[in-house]
């Protein structure tokens, strides 16, 4: 058996396979880009199909440079969670665009549910709230207006983006594949009692997802299957969500330890042991991890828009060329001049969950320049994780320091910015995939090539340690002007 570690890492703006030996030296690295449809306003949407074609071409590449499916020992496969693929189990294609986490188009249905009640009862249920970000909201509303779901019957298949590649990897010509889905991505659905891990009839019901097109829920680390599409047998033996593979990419093992990753969003995980916790504050509990049937659990905070700010910036507005150029920008000015970017572009998540809210940009001046609007967009977001430091210690949970990663996070600027707003030490790895590092662990796990998770820590390598240095005055300062530009786009009642 060979002994290399395949990851396939499949995020909201791109796809990637990566080569990991068991020392966690990464051998190599290939991505695509994907498709980002948007349809209407609040609408985003992927073409599941390439997708795969994507993801399997880049997987192609790692094994052959690995030298053969014999070397590797094992993939793992992480991914935007959320996201949800509608496939028929006979042709194994498509029936319907994907839909992505951060697509709104549910908005009104988790209103209603709203008003008549509901929240409460799925919160105690699932340890999420109901807005249009989770996936049980996203069938409820292709199952209303896409027909051919409910024509294509007991064909029908649902499952998030881990569940669709198992499924494409792991059938053959003439039989569909293998339908899993790992708890931490199930426990992003609204369809799963978090404390039992297992899909609740009443909540099927309320989402009319059917039971026979959801997939069966399994560890985060395991034998599950097996591929055949690389000249050899390879199996699958990692699946974990995104944030909760960078959780374990950054060994937050022990209650409390803390991440946050500043993707495309930005995701703060708090490991809160192994009892469902419950958030009176309006943040999320979810599953951290399952191994050998036990659940860990994580309190999280959800960002919708961390570096696709930079990316709108760039591609959208035309304020910037590169998305490195704003930290010499950032630097170019002693302040930000009271100018301020709340990016609520796809409205607002963890702690408000305000899915009308829209972004705003205050406090300019003929002084302004475009090196504010930039230093304002990249304070941002120490600002959000404020907002939720605050949210997570009012739950209990307060941080003693916060690993970071993320490619917003290679900018040391904001990397001190972050320790200087929230007042923490900030911890960086040098190594920046810690997502696919964390897969790389799982999969690893899973082979038997590591012991336990403990074991498989030793992939990680050293980083830096940023230390909060600005004065108190300074950092209240910032946070006043913060809270004003909030709520002067929240509902006033909160
Ligand atoms: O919940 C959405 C999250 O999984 C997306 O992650 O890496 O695309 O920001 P990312």
């Amino acid at each position: 058996m060979g002994e290399l570690l395949l990851v396939l890492d499949e995020g909201t703006t791109s796809t990637r396979a990566m080569l990991f030996a068991p020392s966690g030296e990464c051998l190599g690295s290939r991505a695509a880009e994907l498709t980002q449809s948007y349809p209407g306003p609040g609408l985003v949407e992927h073409d599941a199909a390439q997708i795969w074609q994507r993801t399997l071409a880049c997987a192609r590449a790692m094994v052959d440079k690995a030298g053969g499916a014999d070397r590797i020992a094992a993939i793992g496969i992480t991914n935007q969670r959320e996201t949800i693929v509608f496939w028929d189990k006979i042709t194994g294609e498509p029936l319907a665009p994907a839909i992505v986490w951060q697509d709104r188009r549910s908005a009104a249905l988790c209103r209603q549910w709203r008003e008549a009640g509901e929240e409460p009862g799925v919160q105690a249920r699932t340890g999420l709230l109901l807005d249009p970000y989770f996936s049980g909201t996203k069938i409820a509303w292709a199952m209303a207006n896409w027909p051919q779901l409910a024509e294509a019957g007991d064909r029908l298949a649902i499952g998030t983006i881990e569940s669709w590649l198992v499924w494409k990897l792991t059938a053959g010509e003439d039989r569909g594949g293998l339908h899993i889905t790992d708890a931490t991505n199930a426990s992003r659905t609204l369809l799963m009692g978090l404390g039992s891990g297992g899909w609740s009839d009443g909540l099927l019901d309320m989402f009319s997802a059917p039971r026979s097109a959801l997939p069966e829920i399994v560890d985060c680390a395991g034998r599950f299957g097996t591929t055949r599409l690389f000249g050899g047998e390879i199996p699958i033996c990692g699946l974990a969500g995104d944030q909760q593979a960078a959780t374990v990419g950054q060994a937050c093992f022990a209650k409390g330890d803390t991440k946050a990753t500043y993707g495309t969003g930005a995701f703060v995980l708090t490991n809160a042991g192994t009892v469902p916790p419950s958030s009176k504050h309006r943040l999320l509990a979810t599953v951290l991890w399952q191994l050998g049937g036990r659940r860990t659990y994580a309190i999280e905070g959800s960002v919708f828009v961390a570096g696709s700010l930079i990316q709108w910036l760039r591609d959208s507005v035309g304020l910037i060329d590169t998305a490195p150029e704003t930290e010499a920008l950032a630097r170019s000015v002693p302040d930000n001049g009271g100018v301020y970017l709340v990016p609520a572009l796809s409205g607002l998540g963890a702690p408000w969950w305000e899915p009308d809210a829209r972004a705003a940009l205050s406090g300019l001046s003929f002084a302004s320049t475009r090196a504010h609007i930039v230093r304002a967009a990249l304070e941002a977001m120490a600002h959000q994780s404020h907002d939720l430091e605050t949210a997570f210690a009012a739950d209990g949970a307060d941080w003693a320091r916060l690993r970071v990663d993320g490619g917003m996070v290679t900018n040391d600027w904001m990397a001190q910015d972050l320790a200087d707003m929230l007042a923490l030490p900030v911890d960086r790895p040098d190594f920046a995939e810690t997502t696919a590092l964390g897969a790389a662990m799982l999969a690893g796990v899973g082979c038997g090539l590591f012991g336990g998770l403990g074991e498989a820590a030793a992939m990680r390598g050293p980083g830096t340690t940023f230390e909060p240095k600005l004065s108190a005055g300074a950092r209240q300062t910032r946070l006043a002007g913060w809270t004003q530009a909030v709520q002067n786009i929240v509902t006033p009642a909160k």
